[in-house]
């Protein structure tokens, strides 16, 4: 395919498997996207070392620095973004709230993974509630970023069974593995055209 590749923010705070799984990817030279940047919170954190390893310059804006200000933290975002021309932003394991000048810069242009099937357990302990709610099966949503936090258009969910004997470690790794296919794809397909957001929804294109 001709064109340009989609310029894609990464934003992460930790490990970053779900960023590695992007980069494998985009390392494909037929993937539509290319991660433009790597922003994080967490200065050293796994994510950046895998951006680092990978090519892909790196930014860190720290919530202290920014003494707390969730606006003011996000507007220096919002700025760094514009510097590298952005055109999606994908949240893997970012673990701050941004605020609504986020969206306005971005409005339907921030995607995000979260490990349960929302609307069900929203939150940053998805998994262990999951758990202590019992479930049988728990999984994996890709959404669209909205200000409420968690509750943004759904763009694709995969289910992951819970087994007798899973702990928030073991479930969560099979939750990740499930992420670390479903997320590139959504992205693919999101560059690729194929998605179309309206009344709060995501709409899918049927064929190729
Ligand atoms: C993922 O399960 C994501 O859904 C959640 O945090 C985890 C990040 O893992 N919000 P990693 O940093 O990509 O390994």
């Amino acid at each position: 395919m001709g064109g340009e590749k989609l310029r894609l923010a990464v934003l992460a705070s930790g490990s970053g498997t779900n960023l590695q799984a992007i980069l494998d990817a985009a390392a494909s030279p037929a993937y539509p996207a290319t991660v433009a940047l790597v922003l994080s919170d967490k200065l050293g954190c796994g994510a950046l070392e895998r951006a680092t390893a990978a090519g892909v310059d790196t930014e860190v804006v720290t919530w202290e620095d920014h003494g707390g200000d969730r606006a003011a933290f996000t507007r220096t975002i919002v700025e760094v973004l514009d510097k590298y021309d952005v055109e999606l932003i994908a949240l893997a394991g970012f673990m701050r709230i941004l605020s609504a000048d986020l969206f306005e810069a971005y409005p339907n242009r921030v995607l995000n993974t979260h490990p349960s099937l929302l609307p069900a357990f929203r939150g940053a302990h998805a998994v262990e509630d999951a758990l202590a709610a019992g479930v049988k099966i728990a999984g994996v949503t890709i959404h669209v970023v909205v200000p409420e936090v968690d509750a943004g258009p759904i763009i694709a969910q995969e289910a992951v069974d819970v087994r007798p004997g899973d702990d928030t470690g073991s479930l969560h790794e099979r939750i990740k593995a499930v992420e670390h296919d479903l997320f590139p794809k959504v992205i693919e397909d999101w560059a690729r055209g194929r998605y179309e957001v309206r009344d709060g929804r995501v709409n899918e294109s049927e064929g190729s």
